[in-house]
């Protein structure tokens, strides 16, 4: 608990519940960038084949940006007198991005970055709308890694694109 006299903003004794629920929506985004971090290790390491370097390569740069993300969300869950979960409270979600049958189906992975980044995506718009307003840090925060995240998502939808011209997804 904060010991201030905030009369306004999101550390402001009156704004404890909205505090509250800032912090489940920064733990519940941590948790969907750590996953991404361990989704695009073994995507950035398990593909075979010649048109896999450049989806692993792109893979192997975003970890770092990920965990990034992750980083900054657990700070801003201290910031806001949050605790940052450990690790037996992760529970998987990213079913879509699993190793393929075959380590050569570049297609399943390029799918599975454009619907991790699109869970991303949709998220963190309802965070920015949540806290716009009572929390403009985390908002103007999770704006920029929203920026990050539609970013990642382009460059992603562009590989599919050269599949899908080639009549390969
Ligand atoms: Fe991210
Ligand atoms: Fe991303």
């Amino acid at each position: 608990m904060p010991a201030t006299t905030d009369a306004r903003g999101i550390l402001s004794e009156a704004n404890s519940e909205k505090r509250q629920e800032v912090i489940d929506m920064l733990k519940r985004a941590y948790w969907m960038e750590i996953e991404t971090v361990m989704s695009y290790i073994s995507n950035s390491v398990n593909p075979d084949g010649v048109r896999a370097q450049e989806i692993k390569e792109s893979l192997e740069q975003d970890i770092q940006e990920e965990l990034g993300h992750a980083q900054r969300f657990a700070e801003r869950i201290k910031e806001l007198y949050g605790v940052v979960p450990g690790s037996t409270e992760f529970e998987a979600e990213q079913t879509f991005l699993q190793p393929p049958e075959h380590q050569t189906d570049v297609v399943h992975v390029i799918r599975g970055v454009i619907e991790a980044e699109s869970g991303a995506i949709d998220f963190y718009n309802e965070v920015i709308e949540a806290t716009d307003g009572v929390d403009p840090v985390t908002n103007d925060m999770m704006i920029e890694v929203l920026h990050d995240e539609e970013g990642h998502r382009r460059l992603f939808e562009g590989f599919l694109r050269e599949y899908e011209a080639e009549g390969l997804a």
